[in-house]
């Protein structure tokens, strides 16, 4: 099975991907408490802040069943950097042929940001097919996913951008549509804030309504 194809199934399981902007490393270990002990042991930590990286670590570090993705990941030096903090996959907002080829070398899996079909092309000639579809909503929604996949039968997109508790079922719905991410389930107030509480129950509802059983 390919790295992509491995992927795609593991996230697949936990079907919607919290997507971390950490301002303040100190919330990291709470926040990894949070994800894992509420029932989705899962988050993409974007590369939006400094302490990213360190972020990373010290959510492994604090619980090593997590799985954690680096989001916003613009070259290969943030791709390093990451790896080296214990993330086991990347995420970016577009298609940098230079990332692909460096997240390559590292061995790690790499999601790119697409949201047209030259973008899929381009990506199919690098032979990608887990593909973040970004800005999800703004880029035309469910809509824009079932049009981009009919003709690409060899790929999955994992929306983001804009999705809620509501939209989120519509996307999921879809075949080829494995899993989904957003930021609606821990926002970066509330991250600022400490407020694990809060955060805790918007994961238990997502758990819930989604039927998340990893
Ligand atoms: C991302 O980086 O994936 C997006 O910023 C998430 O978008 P959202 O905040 O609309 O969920």
């Amino acid at each position: 099975m390919s790295q992509h194809n491995s992927l795609t199934a593991t996230l697949a399981r936990f079907k919607i991907i919290p997507v971390i902007q950490i301002n303040n490393v100190e919330q990291a270990p709470a926040l990894a408490h949070a994800l894992a002990d509420n029932g989705l042991a899962v988050a993409e930590v974007t590369f939006r802040s400094a302490g990213a990286a360190e972020a990373i670590r010290r959510m492994k570090q604090a619980r090593p069943e997590l799985l954690l993705g680096a989001g916003t990941i613009l070259d290969g030096g943030q791709a390093e950097a990451a790896l080296a903090a214990g993330a086991e996959f990347m995420v970016a907002p577009g298609l940098n042929p230079r990332t692909v080829t460096a997240c390559r070398a590292l061995g790690v899996p790499f999601i790119p940001g697409i949201n047209s079909p030259s973008q899929i092309e381009q990506a199919l000639e690098l032979e990608l097919s887990l593909l973040k579809f970004f800005p999800a909503e703004a880029s035309g929604g469910v809509g824009m996913v079932k049009a981009l996949l009919a003709p690409y039968q060899q790929i999955s997109l994992m929306p983001t951008g804009g999705l809620t508790p509501d939209n989120a079922g519509d996307y999921l719905a879809l075949p080829r549509v494995p899993c989904c991410g957003g930021t609606w389930l821990t926002p970066t107030q509330l991250v600022d804030d400490g407020d694990m509480a809060a955060i805790g129950l918007r994961i238990r509802q997502a758990v819930e309504k989604f039927a998340i059983r990893p």
